[in-house]
C-alpha cells in the first residue's frame, strides 16, 4: 500500500497480502483508507521487468478502469469505505504486485 504522502502510508490498507488463483478465475483485492477528505483511490500493477501500470481509479463512488484494462473498480473511495479491484479472466500475465493509493481529488490531477 502506498499513499501520496509517506507519513500517511500507514493509513492505507490493502488485503489480502497474497493470493493464488487459476487461469480464467477472477481475483478481488480490497483497499481502504482512514485519511480525512481523501476521496480517490488509484490502482496500479507492477509485474517483473515492467513499469508500474496504472489500472484505473475510483472517484468517490465512481470506478473508472483505464481503457482496455480488464478490471472492475467498485465500492467507495471515501474514508473508512471499501474499494475493490476485480481482476477478471486471470492469466499468467496477471501475476504481479497490485498497489492501491489514496489521494485527495484535487483539480491538479
Ligand atoms: C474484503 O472486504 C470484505 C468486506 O469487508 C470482507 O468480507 C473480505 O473478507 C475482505 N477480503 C479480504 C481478503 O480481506
Ligand atoms: C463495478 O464497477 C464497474 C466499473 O469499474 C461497473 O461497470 C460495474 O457496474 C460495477 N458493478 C457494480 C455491482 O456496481
Amino acid at each position: 500500500p502506498v499513499s501520496s504522502g509517506a507519513s500517511l502510508s500507514d493509513q492505507v490498507h490493502q488485503t489480502p497480502a497474497d493470493m493464488f488463483y487459476k487461469p480464467g478465475e477472477a481475483a478481488v483485492i480490497n483497499c481502504s483508507h482512514t485519511i480525512d477528505s481523501y476521496d480517490r483511490i488509484l490502482w496500479y500493477k507492477h509485474s517483473n521487468g515492467n513499469q508500474m501500470q496504472f489500472l484505473g481509479y475510483m472517484n468517490i463512488k465512481f470506478g473508472t478502469p483505464e481503457p482496455g484494462v480488464k478490471v472492475k473498480i467498485n465500492g467507495s473511495a471515501n474514508k473508512n469505505d471499501l474499494c475493490t479491484l476485480t481482476v477478471e479472466d486471470l492469466s499468467v500475465s496477471s501475476s504481479a504486485v497490485y498497489f492501491c493509493a489514496a489521494r485527495y481529488h484535487s483539480a491538479s490531477y
